[in-house]
């Protein structure tokens, strides 16, 4: 039997909404996982690269072994249920950049999990799929909408358990997606945080998010101010090159609501109104190329679907 799920790419933090604010994004992952009939050929996981922005060196770094992601996912599955996995052929077509915040670790996980759940004949469900995906991944606000879509405000209880709702985003908005030609791995980029931060930075992102959530239903300019952060980009912003720049330059930008770190970085996401997208496109890609930086910048719409089952192959 052989399966294939379709996972879609997600920025995380959207702003203030650190490790909880996630939304599913148009490009996608593809994880095939086929039963194969020789005993003893174990797990063999292959990556296929699918865009110029997945090369090999950034494949160099994906483990294909009993450490990767996937694996671990399976594994997980597979004990919860009493048993070990063996004898799977996994293919991970690779659309999403990797180590660039676009949730390219979630999208493995979340395909390998919906596709070896499948095989065995759904014995978790999406509660479960999100708890055992969530313990790899460790925050919820990748994985959350790779599973489900759209946007999303999840958080991880203490016993593991996932909890979710999803919001609207306003049709008025675009999300113009811009990244760079740079990995940044996401444990470099959490290991600049602090460990404790100031009450005043806490409470200044709490008051964001909850304009978040107000601005998101009601298309409100309130939203200019709900994108800003003290939690993660005040440390993270070095690590991205150009982005000071990127920022100054969008200030003074009639219609843009505000520009972010996507996930752990590398890319940015840039949150405006429709109408100013072109100009917006060639301030990041003038400022980066000032820099020496290649960049792939796309406007996109929220992808409302999850992960999705697109093939299954009895035989
Ligand atoms: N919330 C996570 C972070 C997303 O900012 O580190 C990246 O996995």
């Amino acid at each position: 039997m052989k399966i294939s799920v379709k996972v879609p790419a997600t920025t995380a933090n959207i702003g203030p909404g650190f490790d909880c604010l996630g939304m599913a994004l148009p490009i996608y992952n593809t994880v095939t996982i086929e039963e194969t009939v020789l005993p003893g050929t174990g797990i063999e996981i292959n990556v296929i690269a699918e865009n110029d922005l997945v090369d090999e060196m950034s494949l160099e770094h994906v483990p294909m072994d009993e450490n990767s992601l996937v694996y671990k996912a399976i594994e997980l599955l597979y004990n919860s249920i009493g048993q070990s996995p063996s004898e799977l052929k996994i293919n991970i077509h690779s659309n999403i950049p990797i180590a660039r915040g676009l949730g390219s670790s979630a999208s493995v996980i979340v395909g390998a999990l919906v596709a070896a759940n499948e095989l065995l004949g759904r014995p978790a469900d999406e509660a479960a799929l999100l708890s055992i995906a969530c313990e790899l991944e460790g925050h919820p606000d990748n994985i959350t909408p790779a599973i489900v879509g759209g946007l999303v405000i999840s958080s991880q209880e203490d016993d593991g358990s996932v909890v979710y709702r999803k919001l609207n985003w306003p049709q008025e908005w675009a999300i113009t997606v811009c990244i760079p030609d740079f990995e940044l791995s996401t444990d470099i980029a959490r290991s600049v945080l602090p460990k404790e931060v100031p009450m005043k930075d806490a409470t200044f992102n709490l008051q964001r998010m909850g304009m978040f959530v107000h601005a998101v239903a009601t298309n409100s300019e309130l939203m200019k101010l709900a994108l800003k952060d003290k939690l993660h980009q005040p440390y993270r912003t070095k690590l991205i090159q150009g982005l000071d720049k990127i920022n100054e330059n969008l200030k003074h930008v009639e219609n843009v609501l505000g520009c972010v770190i996507s996930g752990a970085g590398s890319s940015i996401l840039v949150i405006s109104e429709k109408n100013n997208v072109d100009k917006i496109k060639s301030i990041v890609k003038d400022t980066w190329n000032d820099q020496n930086i290649k960049c792939d910048i796309r406007t996109v719409s929220v992808e409302e679907n999850g992960a999705q089952i697109i093939t299954e192959d009895n035989n």
